[in-house]
């Protein structure tokens, strides 16, 4: 039956099938949160979050808000439904058994947390304390979606510990430098150690029938065969990026496009023994155009690929940051009709038009991409 908005239904197997009904982030109360190992280990030595934590300052948070509301627009204009986060107060200390943190982060990109595959959405173990409750902002729309559609499974993966036996100390020291990293980063040795079963869900991409997933900072080998036995009809491939020295989240390194294209980040490229699934059944893994900017927004996490951090909104068409002009015209190039979207200042929240959305809907069923 053809998806109507009347109707709540969730379904989406991969990254690339005509979008229906999406979440979109907000940047309400976001917080830079206190040190904690794996935050510490992904922001970069020379970046001005180094040292501060603390509310974001509110004009920063409104002028977020305003592009992820326009966003949200945007999306709803091309008949796409688009719910909303509700925020908590991510000021409250968070205190468990076995860790403290002093404030959380935010509810600007839903994709670190929610993985849905198929009728599933599941809630990410997460990796850092300050998002360990994270997905209380989504609660309210994860229950409504319960209640009225018959065949979604909530799921939520079970709640990581997070002790100091899940970070290795030797990530903690202040100056380690990007030799170094890029030198762990080869020998698959990350600031995460295999204590638990750790994952964010932005480390997963959705091909229908297998699931990519990232082994880095944020998702450990455990993660990954807890993601395995919990997708028992999936397969599920571990991916490396050596030449990441901060490896979180792929949505800023691999982007798959449609069925036998995928845009590949040039400073982390697939090793070439990860990509016999890809070569053997015909899919093309290019270079990514470079970004448009040479630094990151003010006191943002993330690099400046979040270039090619893109929501593809049917094969054929796909969103781009409007300032990647770059990235816009290769996209145009590959055949792709380029919806400019404005979000550079809401890059500081979370990433980019990938990060600050979740699928609800997308038509298609579970397909073999790589029989
Ligand atoms: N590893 C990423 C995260 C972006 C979503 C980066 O390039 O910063």
């Amino acid at each position: 039956m053809a998806w109507s908005p009347d109707k709540t239904e969730v379904k989406s197997w991969n990254e690339w099938d005509t979008l229906r009904h999406v979440i979109v982030g907000r940047a309400d109360d976001c917080h830079i949160p206190p040190e904690e190992p794996a935050l510490d280990a992904k922001v970069p030595e020379d970046s001005d979050m180094r040292g501060q934590w603390g509310r974001r300052p509110q004009e920063t948070i409104d002028r977020a808000n305003e592009l992820l509301d326009n966003f949200a627009d945007q999306l709803r204009k091309r008949d796409i439904k688009v719910d909303r986060p509700v925020s908590i107060d991510h000021a409250q200390p968070v205190t468990t058994p076995d860790f403290h943190t002093d404030s959380q982060f935010g509810c600007m990109p839903p994709r670190d947390v929610l993985l849905t595959v198929g009728r599933e959405m599941l809630e990410a173990t997460m990796s850092y304390r300050c998002r360990w409750f994270e997905y209380l902002n989504y609660r309210p729309l994860l229950k409504q979606y319960w209640e009225e559609d018959p065949r979604f499974r909530h799921e939520a993966a079970p709640k990581p510990r997070l002790t100091d036996a899940d970070y290795h100390p030797d990530y903690l020291s202040e100056k380690i430098g990007d030799a170094k990293r890029l030198e762990w980063a080869a020998e698959k040795f990350f600031v995460t150690t295999e204590e638990e079963p750790l994952f964010d869900a932005a480390d997963v991409l959705r091909f229908g029938k297998d699931l990519v997933v990232q082994h880095g900072f944020t998702t450990n080998l455990k993660g990954i065969e807890w993601l395995r036995r919990h997708f028992p009809d999936h397969r599920v491939h571990t991916v490396n990026f050596p030449g990441d020295p901060y490896p979180i989240h792929i949505d800023a390194t691999f982007t798959p496009l449609r069925p036998g294209l995928i845009v590949n980040n040039p400073q982390r490229r697939l090793p070439e023994d990860q990509r016999e699934m890809f070569n053997k059944n015909g899919w093309d893994i290019v270079d990514a155009a470079q970004p448009a900017h040479n630094t990151p927004p003010p006191l943002c996490y993330s690099s400046t690929w979040l270039s090619m951090n893109v929501l593809v909104l049917d094969p054929k068409t796909v969103c781009v940051e409007k300032s990647e002009v770059y990235q816009a015209e290769q996209m145009d190039k590959l055949g792709m009709e380029v919806v400019e979207v404005e979000l550079r200042d809401a890059y500081a929240f979370g990433g980019g038009l990938h990060c600050c959305t979740a699928d609800v809907y997308r038509d298609g069923d579970c397909e073999d991409y790589f029989p």
